[in-house]
């Protein structure tokens, strides 16, 4: 335990609008977390200390994580928010995701090379793989999750266990299809606070709708985001206007009625590879289907999103 005394802690408190305990530790004005306080009290707009003595738990050490949308590998759509978290790090962390995606690991490494002076220090860490004798998907990913956790958590306690800022280049936007801010909830580190401050980038949705130079929406209309497995398993969801397709490595359109729907897809969005193809479902299904696959045999990856619409 670490007793801190702070003259006088209301002041601390009203300054910072907390309301309880778990708001103030919020506020970032306490390093570790609130344990107890003594002679607490509420008024209406704030939690008040009457004698002045805070007890906090020992959590010596503020581990910044800065989880940092890169958009998609091109370093002119790195905003000047994602230059700054980068430029500012003690420690940039970035995965090796194995030979045929070595590209991407390429990609962060050269945005570093090209937007920051000097490069802070880079430390790069096997990507682990998914189990797949695990059959249960939700746990596969679980598991793959807390592995991952474990290994940011060895890199930052082998180099800043004292604290510091660490950052990771995050494919597009951290909140929509990635599991950085889920691993990041996950991370323990002795004696210290993880703060983790998300800095948005721009997503593949975004990217192919600015390609084929449509809107997202229809008017007044709902979009849906959805993956190649769901639009498999499930087919068309219901109500759906609009609706963008990730992570299809099996061009799950195949299994909708071609004549209804009209496509717009994109590979490589972004990138110098990137490939367009925008028509009616029926007219487009195969042409994207041999692209895809030829450009995957020839880059040993591919990355693709889609748009579709009822006629
Ligand atoms: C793990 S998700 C990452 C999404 C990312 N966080 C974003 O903001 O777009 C990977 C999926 O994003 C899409 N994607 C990522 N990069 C892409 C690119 N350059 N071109 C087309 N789609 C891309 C694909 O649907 C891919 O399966």
């Amino acid at each position: 335990m670490l007793v801190i005394l702070i003259e006088p802690i209301a002041d601390l408190a009203v300054l910072a609008g907390a309301k309880s305990l778990a708001s103030l530790e919020k506020t970032g004005l306490v390093q570790g977390r609130v344990y107890r306080a003594e002679s607490l009290s509420h008024n209406n707009h704030s939690l008040c200390f009457h004698t002045g003595v805070a007890i906090f738990q020992d959590a010596l050490y503020m581990i910044e994580l800065y989880l940092v949308g890169i958009g998609m590998g091109n370093p002119s759509h790195v905003t000047a928010a994602a230059i700054q978290a980068l430029q500012s790090a003690d420690l940039i962390l970035i995965p090796n995701k194995g030979a045929t995606k070595a590209d991407l690991v390429d990609l962060r490494s050269e945005i570093c090379e090209k937007l920051l002076s000097p490069v802070p220090p880079i430390s790069y860490f096997d990507f682990p793989s998914r189990d797949p004798a695990e059959p249960d998907y939700l746990k596969r990913v679980n598991d793959w999750h807390d592995s991952i956790a474990g290994l940011w958590q060895d890199t930052i306690h082998a180099t800043h266990s004292s604290g510091g800022k660490i950052a990771l280049m995050i494919w597009g936007d951290p909140s929509l299809y990635d599991s950085s801010l889920r691993i990041a909830e996950r991370l323990k580190l002795k004696n210290t606070t993880v703060k983790t401050h998300v800095i948005p980038g721009i997503t593949a949705v975004q990217l192919l709708t600015a390609a084929h130079r449509i809107p997202l929406n229809e008017l007044g209309a709902s979009v849906t985001i959805s993956t190649g497995r769901q639009l498999q398993a499930n087919g068309w969801p219901e109500g759906c206007d609009t609706l963008v397709v990730m992570l299809d490595g099996q061009t799950a359109f195949q299994t909708l009625d071609p004549e209804q729907f009209h496509i717009w897809w994109g590979a490589y969005l972004g990138m110098k590879e990137e490939i367009l193809i925008s028509g009616t479902l029926s007219a487009c299904a195969d042409t994207i289907k041999k692209q895809r696959s030829q450009a995957r045999k020839n880059h040993g990856w591919i990355m693709d999103t889609y748009l579709l619409r009822k006629k």
